[in-house]
């Protein structure tokens, strides 16, 4: 009786002083990678999730010495449904619980266009719309994020508590498209991931998590071609800090890596 009270005891130990899990993808790009170091230096343990490439999150995190709180795990394609589960089941079976699920894969539309169209470096405009990439952005940036968080949640892996960020953009604001108008797919794609993250703020707010849409500001990362207002470092300090204030009553909010509100 007194042995299996204490072997209780253990497990009851054991779950309660895991670490807060971190699960970021898009952890090779330029915002994911340093997300992936502010978590970590934060002292969570770092589940870094990418497509195909790891060499600038392993340099980041090696540099950052923080190398042993980060696991780098290769082949999370959003679109792909099959490897979604794959990727989940592997958390599933490694009894990953997590605790914070940051989306930061993403795609703008010059480097889907660049793919087709070599030497393209704007952005489909109207007129030359190419409607087989208008979906791919959708399938990237708005339905990949919310079927991973859809299998995550169907394999038990966020419970009570979790928190969920998308990075989202200001393009993906309808109110306030006043004056630049065209990045159709960019803009109609993050659109639609503030609309799902809208959902999921409602529908999981039962449950006990909470749901966030993040601007990272104009960042100076591979998606811009390196220009931007801020840094990934700056940036990514900045929606650390965001996600770790989110909680029940700000849940649903689309806000800025400084905290300001940004516009539906
Ligand atoms: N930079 C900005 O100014 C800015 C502004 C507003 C919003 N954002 C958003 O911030 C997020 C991060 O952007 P970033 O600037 O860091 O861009 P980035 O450096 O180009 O990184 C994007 C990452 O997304 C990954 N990715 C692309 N397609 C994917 C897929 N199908 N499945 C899984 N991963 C995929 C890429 O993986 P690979 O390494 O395999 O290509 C890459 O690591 C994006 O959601 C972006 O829309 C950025």
């Amino acid at each position: 009786m007194r042995r299996a009270l204490r072997c209780l005891l253990l497990v009851i130990t054991t779950h309660t002083a895991r670490g807060a899990v971190a699960l970021i993808t898009g952890a090779n790009g330029g915002i994911g990678a340093e997300l992936v170091v502010q978590f970590a230096r934060a002292g969570y343990d770092v589940v870094a999730a990418c497509r195909s490439r790891s060499a600038h999150v392993h340099q980041l995190v090696s540099k950052a010495s923080v190398a042993n709180r980060v696991k780098v795990l290769l082949g999370l394609d959003v679109t792909s449904p099959e490897k979604v589960n794959a990727f989940v089941d592997g958390l599933k079976r490694q009894r990953t619980a997590v605790d914070v699920l940051v989306h930061a894969a993403g795609v703008a539309t010059w480097q889907l266009s660049s793919v087709v169209y070599p030497g393209t470096t704007e952005p489909m405009t109207l007129g030359s719309l190419d409607y087989g990439l208008v979906a791919r952005a959708f399938e990237i940036n708005a339905v990949g994020p919310l079927r991973l968080t859809e299998a995550c949640l169907k394999e038990g892996l966020l419970g009570t508590g979790a928190k969920i960020a998308f990075v989202s953009s200001k393009l993906g604001s309808v109110a306030s498209n006043t004056r630049l108008g065209a990045n159709y797919a960019y803009r109609m794609s993050k659109s639609a991931l503030n609309a799902a993250g809208r959902s999921l703020a409602v529908d999981l707010r039962p449950k006990g998590m909470s749901v966030v849409l993040l601007h990272p500001g104009y960042v100076a990362t591979p998606m811009t071609g390196d220009r931007g207002d801020v840094v990934a470092t700056v940036s990514a300090a900045g929606l650390f800090r965001r996600i770790a204030a989110l909680n029940a009553s700000a849940s649903g909010s689309f806000i800025d890596y400084d905290g300001r509100q940004v516009p539906w």
